[in-house]
Parts: structure tokens; C-alpha cells; sequence
């Protein structure tokens, strides 16, 4: 009995072993088999989702009821849903948001939603689904200044943190004198303004009443910065026709029965527990 338990043991210890060398081969990104069109070790599907999960309700983590890590939001739930009509299991990467684009081109990643907003630029880049969703464009200062930024004008001259690689950063670009800090990650561009080291935050409306509602002394402006491209869009590699015609029927299924104003709903509730 003793000995069947070590030896068990050590099939287990060796197995497990051979599964953390898969894990890092995945992790540097050289493994194909992430690819949609490829099979796994496992023999199932797997499709690699490119993120970039500090957008609350879009994608963002949170600790799940196992109290581990996790990253949801409707962005994801559509990935899910997206996957599950391939018939492929989802891996999800967080990953910077300006490096989604070469994730894609290079192929290390299979499609990305990370609250994309389909520019002129990125449509060059890759090629785009659907619109699946609209927001606008909002301003957060810290709670008593906001009457200093009643329109788009009173931003002319003044500390405006955005996400790097974003369309608001090009929307600071265009305002006059702007101080801009271009940071990879929103906390930290909220961070940077509860600090005092900007002045306001241009970022998407549902992001700005999620980080408003969880972050003490920070509000939302009147100004409204106009974003020239509205909606979000799925990005896949440039001449992927065969995913892109897959995910623009899974976007229609959901806009269509439904489910992506619940996943919005759901998401946005989970965004300011
Ligand atoms: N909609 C903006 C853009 O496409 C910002 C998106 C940022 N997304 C994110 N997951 N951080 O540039």
C-alpha cells in the first residue's frame, strides 16, 4: 500500500512537472498550439483571447468566491461565448493595451476585445467585427474640482493622464498646451490623479463611473471630449475571414437574444461591489 502511494505520488509529481513545462512554453508565446486553428495537447480547440483587464466593466479582476484571481467582464463573456461556438476552450492573456495589435499580427494572440474602438489606424492594422456596444468619453477630476472643467476648452494647459496607445490619447493630443501622461495601466492613471500628479483623466464613461464609485474623492466633469470613432469592435488578424465571419455570428446571436445587454448589466453591477 506504502508503495503504491510513493509511487503515485511521484506520477503525480512528474506529471505535473511536464504540465508546468507546457505552461511555459505557452507563456513565452513560441508554443503554436494556442492558435484557433490548431489543436491542443489535450485534443480540444484552444482560442487565445488578448486583453488588457484594467477596464472595469469591460474586462477586469477580481477575487471569485474560491477567493482566486479571476478576469471578468462582458468583454470576456463575449469571449467566452465566442469560444464556445468554435467549439474551443478560451485562454484569456492580459497583456498591455498598446501591445494588442502586434499580439495579433504576430499571431500570439487569436482575436483581442479590450473595450476596442475601431480607428482608422488599427484599421489598417487588422481586420474588425461588428460594433457590439457604444459609450462615450469622460473627464474625472477629484471631487470639488470639477467646476473648473465645465467644458472640453477648460482642459487647454492642463495635466491629463490617458492610457497609452488609446484613442483619449489622442483626444489629449488634439487639446491645446496639454500636459500629457500616457500610462500602460488605468489604476495607475488614477492613481496619478488622486496623487495630484495630473489633473484629470480622460477616459470611457463606464470605466469612469466604475473607478469613481470604488476610489473616495474622485468624480466625473461635465466637459465631454467627442471621440471620432464610437463603439467597440473585435479585432482579428488582417485576412482571418473565417474567425472574423465566426464572431461577427456570435455578436449577432447575443445583441439578438439578449445576452449582451445582461453581460452589460451583470458586469457593471460586479464593476462597483
Ligand atoms: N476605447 C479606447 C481605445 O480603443 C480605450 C480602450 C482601453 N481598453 C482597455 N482594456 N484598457 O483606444
Amino acid at each position: 500500500m506504502k508503495k503504491w502511494g510513493t509511487l503515485i505520488i511521484a506520477l503525480l509529481m512528474v506529471t505535473s512537472l511536464l504540465a508546468a513545462c507546457g505552461q511555459n512554453k505557452n507563456n513565452n508565446g513560441d508554443a503554436p498550439e494556442s492558435g484557433a486553428a490548431n489543436n491542443g495537447n489535450a485534443g480540444k480547440k484552444v482560442v487565445t483571447l488578448g486583453t488588457s483587464a484594467d477596464f472595469a466593466p469591460y474586462e477586469f479582476h477580481i477575487k471569485n468566491e474560491k477567493g482566486e484571481d479571476e478576469i471578468v467582464g462582458f468583454d470576456i463573456e463575449i469571449a467566452k461565448e465566442i469560444a464556445k461556438d468554435l467549439g474551443a476552450e478560451l485562454q484569456i492573456k492580459d497583456l498591455q493595451f498598446s501591445s494588442l495589435m502586434n499580439e495579433l499580427n504576430s499571431g500570439r494572440i487569436d482575436f483581442a476585445i479590450s473595450g476596442l474602438s475601431p480607428t482608422p489606424d488599427r484599421q489598417k492594422e487588422v481586420d474588425m467585427s461588428k460594433i457590439y456596444f457604444t459609450a462615450t468619453q469622460a473627464v474625472v477630476t477629484r471631487a470639488g474640482e470639477e467646476g473648473s472643467y465645465k467644458t472640453i476648452d477648460t482642459l487647454v494647459g492642463k495635466k491629463i493622464g490617458v492610457q497609452k496607445g488609446s484613442i483619449q490619447e489622442e483626444i489629449a493630443q488634439t487639446i491645446q498646451d496639454a500636459k500629457i501622461t500616457s500610462l500602460a495601466k488605468t489604476q495607475d492613471i488614477m492613481m496619478q490623479l488622486k496623487t495630484g500628479r495630473v489633473d484629470v483623466a480622460i477616459i470611457e464613461g463606464p470605466v469612469a463611473e466604475a473607478y469613481v464609485s470604488n476610489i473616495d474623492g474622485l468624480t466625473i466633469a461635465e466637459a465631454q471630449p467627442e471621440a471620432e470613432d464610437d463603439g467597440y469592435i473585435v479585432a482579428v488578424k488582417k485576412g482571418n475571414d473565417e474567425l472574423l465571419e465566426k464572431v461577427n455570428a456570435t455578436l449577432t446571436r447575443l445583441m439578438e437574444d439578449g445576452s449582451m445587454e445582461e453581460y452589460i448589466q451583470a458586469a457593471s453591477e460586479l464593476a462597483v461591489k
